[in-house]
């Protein structure tokens, strides 16, 4: 069932505005949804016209929102790995532990599986207090970095989960040879093994996530009438595709924001498209978001849900 949507798009098309304005039609429709900005420079709290912080907040009747606490998941995400590893290894006191993940803190990536981490948590905590999530995401690089981790991580992960075996397989050949050997100390079946077992959880965790983005959601890809923002949809239809997610949805937004000549790329056309007007006297109230017209969107989207059941 797909119940979790994102809208992804290039920078100021109007994710946050359509976002928003989509949890607020499906919320004023009767159903019990949670918005949640993963963007790190949060304005979602702007948007809903309401102060926001890293727990959901109630904005109005059967609308909670929330923005992810990115330094936060940093921190704890670095923390859980610290201890693990601490937990996991005797040899630990060697390694300056402390200075490696003052240094991972600002390393690549580690930004992206906060993220997931953070989706991790909406989806296996608040999700289920909800009937649908609607994600608010930031700018494409970062998005689509986050939504292919679990497929790239995964078979990452089953490649080292291998590797432990054929350790475990040697250590009990050893064992076998020599029974007074010292590897007979050590762990050699994989079921007892910690660092199989964690590997095993984290695997499990990634083909969750990787189910959730390519089965469970709904992705909405927005455009505005220039053909820089079409490009970057183009990229992002390009790269979801390789990560086997389908594409749900393209929005048009700010349609008629200027008379430069633009046309839609052959291959989004097959796509259902929805169309949004710019509003010229701005967007001020909730009101004024709901009046954006996501009904025929929201239709689409319950539609699809009940045939992917
Ligand atoms: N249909 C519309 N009519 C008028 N103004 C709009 C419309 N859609 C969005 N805007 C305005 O465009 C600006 C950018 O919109 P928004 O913040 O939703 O984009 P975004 O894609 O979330 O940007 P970012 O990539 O920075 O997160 C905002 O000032 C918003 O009010
Ligand atoms: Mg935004």
């Amino acid at each position: 069932m797909r119940n979790t949507i994102f809208f992804l798009g290039k920078g100021g098309v109007g994710k946050t505005t359509l976002s928003s304005a989509f949890a607020l039609t499906l919320a004023r429709s009767g159903k019990r949804v949670l918005i949640v900005s993963l963007d790190p420079a949060h304005n979602l709290g702007d948007a809903l016209r309401c102060s926001l912080n890293g727990k959901p907040i109630t904005v109005e009747a059967n609308l909670d929102a929330l923005e992810v606490d990115l330094p936060e998941w940093v921190d704890k995400y670095l923390k859980e790995s610290r201890e693990q590893l601490k937990a996991n290894y005797s040899y630990d006191m060697a390694l300056n532990l402390d200075s490696f993940f003052g240094i991972l803190k600002y390393s690549p990536g580690t930004e992206e599986y906060a993220v997931l981490w953070a989706i991790e948590d909406v989806h296996c905590r608040l999700a289920p207090l909800y009937d649908y999530v609607v994600f608010d995401t930031p700018p494409t690089a970062l998005s689509l970095r986050f939504l292919s981790l679990p497929a790239i991580s995964g078979l990452w992960v089953a490649e080292l989960s291998k590797l432990r075996e054929r350790i475990l397989t040697r250590r009990q050949t050893i064992v076998k040879l020599n029974p007074s050997s010292p590897v007979a100390e050590s762990c050699v079946d994989k079921k007892d093994d910690k660092v199989y077992g964690k590997l095993h959880s984290i695997r499990e965790r990634l083909a969750m996530l990787n189910t959730l983005f390519s089965k469970h959601s709904f992705i909405s890809v927005i455009i505005n009438p220039d053909e820089l923002s079409i490009f970057e949809a183009l990229r992002i239809k390009d790269e979801l595709t390789r990560l086997n997610i389908p594409l749900s949805a393209i929005c048009l937004n700010k349609q008629g924001v200027s008379d430069a000549e633009w046309h839609i790329d052959p291959k989004l056309s097959h796509l259902p498209r929805f169309t949004y007007n710019f509003s010229r006297d701005g967007i001020k109230t909730r009101d004024d978001l709901v009046a954006i017209g996501l009904e025929p969107l929201m239709a689409q989207f319950l539609h699809d849900k009940e045939l992917k059941r």
